[in-house]
């Protein structure tokens, strides 16, 4: 760790998900002195050129006024990683199906990451992944920032302290407007689905909450507004997942809902235990505005929300879970920079693995990220053979049910 007690970070990606919550929560933790250097690769320099207005300065890749704005340097985010010093993060933001090459690439030269989830979409893929993680002492953690939303932390807790009893049933509900798959992902809505990209936060978090792995699950899926409009894609995708103590959980997921909702997400979680039940609606958490310019508009104050800020007069503080998770890696990954400041190496990796291990029960490392990963890649075999049933191993292998 360098002498100044900061980590650089390198965010992959560029998309919304960088512009609305990765970027504003690094350079706040760069704002708060905990972050050093900040560097964006993305695919075309266009994207750089708007990121440009929106945030402080970074290093870019590609550079707009060497390299243009419209040709794609798909790879360029080797050297980017490649020129990250060794205090350094690596944020994985590229479309699900493209996490795992710059994770390697990452982890090939020692870099921590953050990776927005999925992990992964192969169970294959997240084995090596946690088999080069383990054994060079790096931290990997995917971003299930729903594990910090006190509503769910509040369900894991009860449930943890016998509350709600032995789990029996429960269904969860997250569903968005058709402007995702027809816009905001219209150049890899073919290669995922509403659950892959959204629906497997509430599998994380039921795993999350009661610690149980799934023992089989069957998917469904319907495609009829988006092959209409030019998507070979499942309009909605619907999950049914027997856990480990036969419990049951259904997730229903869609990206074409109506673009007018009261809110982008309609989300919520309902569980029911031998001792005791827990509802949350995600979504309509009990405050609205109604304005000349949106109308009503759901309000959810805890996902990530801009305030007058405390310390900055005139300028904001983002607040809240999506926050809370990206900021929870990056002091995570300082603690590790701090324990090890000055170590040879293999003093160094020693400590390093026992911290990871430390972390191990409660941060989406890849040890527990493979359960998502794996309900994905099940959930993906499932539905594509017109709703068949796939058993998981205890290693979270997965196969047809014979
Ligand atoms: N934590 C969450 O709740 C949450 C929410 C939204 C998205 N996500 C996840 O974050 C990831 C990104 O989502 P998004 O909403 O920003 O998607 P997006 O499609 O808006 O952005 C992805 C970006 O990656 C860029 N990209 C593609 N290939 C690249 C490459 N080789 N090098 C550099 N950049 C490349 C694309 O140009 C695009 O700008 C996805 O995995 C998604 O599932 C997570």
């Amino acid at each position: 760790m360098g002498s100044d007690n900061k980590i650089d970070v390198l965010v992959v990606g560029g998309g919304m998900i960088s512009k609305e919550v990765i970027l504003p929560t690094v350079f706040q933790e760069q704002k708060q002195g905990r972050v050093g250097n900040v560097s964006i690769s993305t695919l075309t320099g266009d994207i750089i050129t708007e990121l440009r207005g929106m945030f402080p300065k970074f290093t870019e890749y590609p550079n707009p006024d060497i390299y243009g704005e419209t040709e794609r340097y798909p790879d360029m985010f080797k050297e980017a990683i490649r020129n990250l010093p060794e205090n350094g993060v690596v944020i994985v933001a590229t479309p699900d199906h493209l996490h795992t090459p710059v994770i390697k690439a990452a982890l090939e030269i020692g870099r921590h990451v953050i990776v927005e989830k999925p992990l992964c979409l192969k169970v294959a893929e997240a084995k090596e992944i946690i088999e080069i993680a383990n054994a060079k002492g790096i931290y990997v953690l995917t971003d299930y920032h729903k594990r910090h939303d006190r509503s769910i932390r509040a369900a894991r807790y009860k449930f943890r302290r016998g509350e709600l009893g032995e789990m029996l049933h429960g269904h969860a509900w997250i569903e968005e407007p058709k402007y995702m798959a027809l816009n905001v992902f219209k150049d890899w809505a073919e290669k995922s689905s509403s659950f892959e990209y959204i629906g497997v936060h509430y599998a994380d978090a039921y795993y999350f909450v009661t610690g149980l792995k799934p023992k089989r699950l069957v998917a469904f899926g319907q495609k009829k507004f988006l092959p209409k409009n030019g998507k070979d894609a499942y309009d909605a995708n619907q999950v049914t997942i027997e856990w480990e103590d036969g419990s049951v959980f259904f997730i229903q997921t869609s990206w074409v809902n109506n673009e007018k909702n009261s809110s982008m997400t309609n989300q919520g979680m309902q569980l029911l235990g031998t001792m005791g039940e827990y509802w949350a609606d995600h979504k309509a958490r009990g405050m609205h505005f109604v304005t000349e310019e949106k109308g009503y508009e759901d309000y959810n104050p805890n996902f990530f929300k801009q305030y007058d800020s405390w310390d900055f007069p005139g300028e904001v503080d983002n607040v809240g879970y999506g926050y809370e998770s990206i900021a929870q890696g990056i002091n995570d990954i300082s603690r590790i920079f701090e324990a090890t400041d000055g170590m040879n190496e293999a003093d160094a990796l020693a400590k390093r693995q026992e911290i990871l291990k430390e972390m191990e029960d409660t941060r989406g490392l890849p040890g527990q990220a493979i359960v998502g990963v794996a309900i994905n890649n099940a959930m993906r075999m499932s539905v594509d053979a017109g709703s068949k049933f796939v058993v998981f191993d205890d290693e979270m292998n997965i196969s047809f049910q014979d």
